[in-house]
C-alpha cells in the first residue's frame, strides 16, 4: 500500500464545539478521528468540562457517546441536570469493560466517544487490575486505534496520580495526537485547559475557565481575571507580560524575602520552575553581587496560573530584587525577558503583542530586553536593557 507525497488532502473538516477557549487549545475546533488526552487531578473538574463539550459538540450535530466507568448513568445525568445540559442529545453509557465499550461503539458508531477515565477501564486480555500499567496501556491502545479504524475522535480521560499505585496519564500521552491538562489550585476558581502536544495545533495553548455552581464558564479575558486580585502595588509584586501559546496573558509574580530561621533557607515555588528560581538566584549573586544567602524565598505566581516560559526570568528577578530591596516596581508597569547565565537578557518572542496586551490593560511601560525588533505600541514606554547589572542600578539604583 504505497502512496506518493503529492496526493492531495483536504484539510481535515474540524468541529467547533462552541465553547471557544476549549476550540481554541484544540487548535480551531474538534480534528475527525483524532485521540485526545485529558489529564489533571482528581476534582480539578475534568467530567464536568467534558460533559460539557459532549454536550457542546452534541449540540452541534455530532453523534456524542459519554461513557463513564467512575459514576452511574444516574449520577452523570443529575451532574448535566446542574449544569443544565439535559437538552442535549448525548447518548451515556456506565460500562467498564473495554469489550463491551468497542462492541458498543461498533454498533452505534458515534463520531465522538468519551472516556472517564482510562484508569477504570479494563480489557479481559490483560490480566491485571484495572488502573494498572499494563491494564491502561491496552486500554488506551484499544481505543485509540478503535477510534482510527473508525473514523470516530475519542477523548480519554486520565488522573493524574501522586502515589503511582494507578498508571496516570504519561502512559497514554505518545498514543493520542493531542495531550490537554487540565489545571488550577484547589482554593481558586480558575482552571486553566493547557495543550502540552497537539498535532493539529499550537502546543502550549491555553484556555481558561472559572469554575461555579452551574459548571464552567469561559474566560475570554484571562489577563483581567489573573490581575482582579491584585492590590496596591506592594514590594515583591510584578506583572509579567508572558504568552501562552498564541495568546498574551499577564500575571502577577509575587515575592516574599525574608530572614531564615533555618540554616538551610527555604525556597518556595508556587506555579513556576523550582531550578529556574535557583539559577535566576544564582545569576543574581554571581552577576549583581546580590546574595540571597540566609534569606528564606518564596514566588508565587499569582491566581493559580502556572507559567513554564523563559520569558519570565526577567520578571521573577524583578519580584525578588523587590521584595529584597523592600522597594515596588511601579504599578503601571508590565516586565519580561529571558536572562542568561551570563547575566544578558535576551530577546523574547511576540514583543509586540506583550506590549498591546499590556496597553488594553491601562500598563504604560515595559520592561524588556534589547536587541530582536523593538515594535512601538502607542501609550507604551519600552524600557530595553543589555543585561541583568543595568536593570539593578536603574530600577533599584544599586548594583
Ligand atoms: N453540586 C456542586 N455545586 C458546585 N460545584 C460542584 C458541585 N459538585 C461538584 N462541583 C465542582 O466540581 C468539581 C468536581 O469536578 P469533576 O468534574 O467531578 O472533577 P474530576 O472529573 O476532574 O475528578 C468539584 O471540585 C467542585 O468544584
Ligand atoms: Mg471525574
Amino acid at each position: 500500500m504505497l502512496t506518493d507525497l503529492q496526493t492531495e488532502e483536504d484539510p481535515p473538516q474540524r468541529t467547533l464545539s462552541g465553547m471557544s477557549e476549549l476550540d481554541q487549545v484544540l487548535g480551531g475546533g474538534l480534528v475527525p478521528a483524532s485521540a485526545i488526552l485529558v489529564g489533571g487531578d482528581p476534582g480539578i473538574g475534568k467530567s464536568t468540562l467534558l460533559l460539557q463539550a459532549a454536550a457542546q459538540f452534541a449540540r452541534q450535530g455530532l453523534k456524542t457517546i459519554y461513557v463513564s466507568g467512575e459514576e452511574a448513568s444516574a449520577q452523570v445525568r443529575m451532574r448535566a441536570q446542574r449544569l443544565e445540559l439535559t437538552d442535549a442529545p448525548v447518548q451515556l453509557a456506565a460500562e467498564t469493560n473495554l469489550r463491551d465499550i468497542l462492541t458498543t461503539l461498533d454498533n452505534e458508531k458515534p463520531q465522538l466517544a468519551i472516556i472517564d477515565s482510562i484508569q477504570t477501564m479494563w480489557s479481559d486480555s490483560v490480566g491485571s487490575a484495572p488502573g494498572s500499567v499494563s491494564q491502561v496501556r491496552a486500554a488506551a491502545h484499544e481505543l485509540t486505534s478503535f477510534a482510527k479504524r473508525k473514523n470516530m475522535s475519542v477523548i480519554i480521560v486520565g488522573h493524574v496520580t501522586k502515589d503511582g499505585q494507578i498508571a496516570g496519564p504519561r502512559v497514554v500521552e505518545h498514543m493520542v495526537d493531542t495531550v490537554l491538562y487540565f489545571e488550577g489550585e484547589r482554593g481558586h476558581q480558575f482552571r486553566v485547559l493547557r495543550a502540552v502536544k497537539n498535532r493539529f495545533g499550537a502546543a502550549d495553548e491555553i484556555g481558561v475557565f472559572e469554575m461555579t455552581g452551574r459548571g464552567l464558564s469561559q474566560v475570554t479575558n484571562p489577563s483581567a481575571l489573573f490581575l482582579s486580585e491584585r492590590g496596591t502595588p506592594a514590594p515583591g509584586s510584578v506583572v509579567f507580560a508572558g504568552i501562552e501559546g498564541t495568546r498574551p496573558v499577564l500575571v502577577e509574580l509575587q515575592a516574599l524575602v525574608a530572614p531564615s530561621p533555618h540554616a538551610q533557607p527555604r525556597r518556595a515555588v508556587v506555579g513556576w520552575d523550582n531550578s529556574r528560581l535557583a539559577m535566576i538566584l544564582a545569576v543574581l549573586e554571581a552577576r549583581c553581587g546580590i546574595p540571597f544567602t540566609g534569606l528564606d524565598v518564596y514566588l508565587n505566581v499569582a491566581g493559580g496560573m502556572k507559567i513554564n516560559e523563559p520569558a519570565a526570568d526577567l520578571a521573577v528577578a524583578a519580584a525578588l530584587l523587590s521584595a529584597r530591596e523592600d522597594a515596588s516596581i511601579p504599578a503601571d508597569t508590565v516586565v519580561f525577558g529571558e536572562i542568561s547565565l551570563s547575566g544578558a537578557l535576551r530577546p523574547v518572542s511576540q514583543t509586540e503583542n506583550r506590549l498591546k496586551e499590556a496597553q488594553k490593560l491601562g500598563f504604560t511601560s515595559a520592561i524588556a530586553p534589547k536587541g530582536g525588533k523593538s515594535p512601538t505600541v502607542s501609550g507604551m514606554a519600552l524600557n530595553q536593557l543589555g543585561d541583568l547589572t543595568q536593570f539593578v542600578g536603574d530600577i533599584f539604583g544599586a548594583g
